[in-house]
């Protein structure tokens, strides 16, 4: 095959591949197998990796994931994106409406009304029907460039069907099946991750991940529920026409909206909906009821924070009664005591519920719940519920706080009187090691593929583990003996033991467990001293002196390395070779509070790489474009961000001025 030949056929299948994305994601009417449909994307990989120069940017091989560097880029919502005002009964739906009505000189519009789903909100931009930005909707004004996430996701359209507008913004709603989300769960507990507590968590976590070949396997989803920015085309009349166009445009709307005529529909609807949401396969937690006509919705208007032609009716929270059958306590990595009630199982809201949390004592003193208590439940979409009252006293006497520890019987204290925990004082408990190491072997922290929970456990019963410094003394035959563990898999975790010893300083130090201190802490102390020697050394005032690091984090460190077995720890880390430094970048603040964005492809340099020169002097990089930006930094084919920042009068750069700038 040559080029010319190539390249036709990349298009045809490119355009193919994405045909049956749309009939299976968008439409659910697939209508070729898993197979053949995986044999045309090999296909088509393959011939792009032959001729590279004929991948596009808005191929379907795409949508396995591209990997961001450092952290998500900022995002200014060129539109504010707003929230919605709640109501909580049909009167006061009826309320809000009268209002519409009298906002409208009477007249009484028809209303769209949809699912509210429970997921992420989210905008994608497309210039020149091409996907060319996914943005969270953080706080409304400035959201966090998930571009790289957005791209993995089916029901979202790379390339706009048919003739698109220049740049078209729409917002919607990236979710994740209920299905899918307890799947996700199953693996982490098998693979001893934290658990994501709701379907809207998990997803969110997962439009945050900075690898996008993670995110493509949560099968994150996309509903188009509202209008951005539109230009280059006549607007849409109504919010109806608009879901249709995004239809055509390939997007996927929710097939349950209504368009309906008055506020009886509406009534019904509710009512229609909160009967069915439990046979949904998302979670939806209410119903969004919008003006239709863009003309009425224009003359209501909004406030600061919502529009005044939408409400959204909330349902609510699934409820059931049952029996306390046993309330238990758990030990946690840090040896903070969790009470937990064990329940008489029930059925609530589509599930069985056999466990309610109960947070911590104080929760058990003010519920006045004790074993054997009949209880209200209630849960809105997690996976562990809450207690909400004591329905029936049945029990005599209140729940005693265990004195010691049930995992090794040592002596249990409130170490602080402000603080609600008790903690189980034994720094060598088996059940804190053992939450300890799941956590230091972690996705987040040093990454051990094949360290999950069932082998920690076995590991842990055999006598192999004293501290984290054993899993690196692991040897084979300690594995070969544990259930299900032969040649291969014991060498590959033998091989991902030793891989994690390259891990970076901040994820040795998240996964330490120092209490209070996560992830963004732990990058954060590691760039500011660069070895652990160093951060070892700090005083408190020195920790506090560090703008990200507040009294009560800086106490923790003072303490967790404090304590002669934890620097024995680091010393035996040292000895067996792990990494113990970060590179510190040193920081100028030559662009100081200017906001860059790139456009086209810069010679011999990453985006990534040229943001974070960016950053490095003090300035900041937004992926959209507007008046607020101060330099365009333009590359080789430039996009439509080009043109708009002369439109906008904003001073373009080209590499070399751009290098001049940051070095010069
Ligand atoms: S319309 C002005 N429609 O609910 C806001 N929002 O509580 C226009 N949501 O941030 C939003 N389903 O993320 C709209 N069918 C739907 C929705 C929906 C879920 C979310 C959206 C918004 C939040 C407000």
């Amino acid at each position: 095959m040559n080029s010319s030949q190539a390249k036709a056929e990349i298009k045809r299948l490119a355009q193919q591949i994405e045909e049956h994305n749309h009939r299976y994601y968008g439409l659910n009417q697939p209508s070729i197998s898993d197979a053949e449909y995986d044999r045309l994307l090999k296909k088509l990989m393959a011939l792009e990796e032959q001729f590279p120069q004929h991948q596009q940017s808005t191929s379907p091989s795409q949508r396995v994931g591209a990997k961001v560097e450092g952290h998500l880029p900022t995002v200014h919502h060129q539109l504010k994106m707003l929230s919605l005002d709640n109501t909580y009964s049909i009167d006061e739906v009826k309320t809000w409406y009268k209002r519409l009505v009298k906002g409208l000189s009477g007249h009484q519009p028809p209303l769209s009304v949809e699912p509210k789903m429970d997921g992420v909100s989210c905008a994608l931009t497309y210039a020149q029907g091409e996907l060319i930005l996914g943005a969270t909707r953080g706080d409304g004004s400035v959201g966090e460039d998930v571009t790289h996430n957005v791209r993995t996701i089916r029901t979202i359209p790379l390339k706009l069907k048919g003739r698109g507008p220049s740049l078209l913004e729409v917002r919607g709603e990236v979710y994740m099946d209920k299905q899918d989300f307890a799947e996700l769960n199953r693996q982490r507990k098998d693979s001893g991750e934290e658990l994501f507590v709701n379907p809207r968590n998990a997803t969110s976590g997962s439009l945050k991940l900075l690898d996008g070949r993670l995110a493509a396997k949560r099968h994150l989803k996309f509903l188009v529920h509202s209008l951005g920015t539109l230009e280059g085309q006549k607007p849409p009349e109504s919010q109806w026409e608009f879901l249709r166009q995004c239809q055509q445009y390939g997007f996927a709307v929710n097939p349950h909206s209504r368009l309906c005529k008055n506020l009886d529909e509406v009534i019904d609807f509710c009512h229609d909906m909160e009967q069915k949401r439990q046979e949904l396969a998302y979670d939806v937690d209410g119903v969004v009821i919008k003006v239709n006509d863009l003309k009425n919705q224009a003359r209501l208007g909004t406030t600061l924070k919502s529009p005044r032609w939408a409400v959204a009716f909330k349902f609510p929270a699934y409820q059931a009664t049952t029996l306390v059958r046993a309330i238990t306590v758990q030990v946690g990595r840090t040896g903070v005591i969790t009470p937990v009630a064990e329940l008489e199982p029930v059925f609530c809201g589509g599930v069985t519920i056999s466990r309610a949390t109960l947070h911590n004592f104080d929760e058990i003193k003010r519920l006045g719940v004790n074993s054997g208590d009949r209880v209200l439940i209630e849960r809105a979409g997690d996976v562990i519920p809450k207690i909400v009252k004591v329905t029936q006293k049945l029990s005599k006497g209140v729940f005693a706080i265990p004195k010691v520890c049930p995992s090794c019987s040592a002596k249990v204290v409130k170490e602080d009187l402000e603080q609600v925990a008790y903690r189980c004082v034994n720094p060598s408990c088996p059940k804190q090691l053992e939450r300890g190491l799941l956590h230091f072997s972690s996705r987040g922290a040093m990454d051990i593929e094949g360290l999950g929970e069932a082998v920690i456990v076995q590991l842990l019963q055999k006598g192999h583990f004293k501290n984290f410094a054993y899993i690196y003394r692991l040897k084979k035959e300690d594995l070969l003996k544990l259930e299900l563990f032969a040649d291969k898999k014991a060498e590959n975790l033998l091989q991902a033991i030793l891989q994690s010893k390259k891990q970076s300083l901040s994820r040795l130090i998240y996964g330490l467990g120092i209490v209070n201190i996560g992830e963004k802490a732990a990058s954060v102390l590691a760039r500011h001293f660069g070895t652990i020697q160093a951060l070892i050394k700090a005083k408190q005032e020195e920790l506090t002196a560090i703008h990200e690091i507040g009294p009560v984090m800086a106490s923790s460190i003072v303490d967790f390395f404090g304590q002669p077995p934890v620097r024995a720890l680091i010393n035996e880390f040292k000895d067996l070779g792990l990494n113990m430094k970060e590179s510190r970048s040193p920081r100028g603040n030559k662009l100081a509070g200017k906001k860059f964005v790139f456009t086209g492809e810069l010679e011999g340099l990453s985006r990534q790489a040229a943001g974070r020169m960016v950053e490095a002097q003090g300035g900041e990089v937004t992926s959209s474009l507007s008046a607020a930006t101060d330099y365009v930094v333009a590359g080789a084919s430039p996009g439509s961000k080009y043109a708009k920042a002369l439109q906008l009068g904003v001073v373009v750069l080209n590499q070399k001025k751009f290098e001049e700038m940051i070095h010069g």
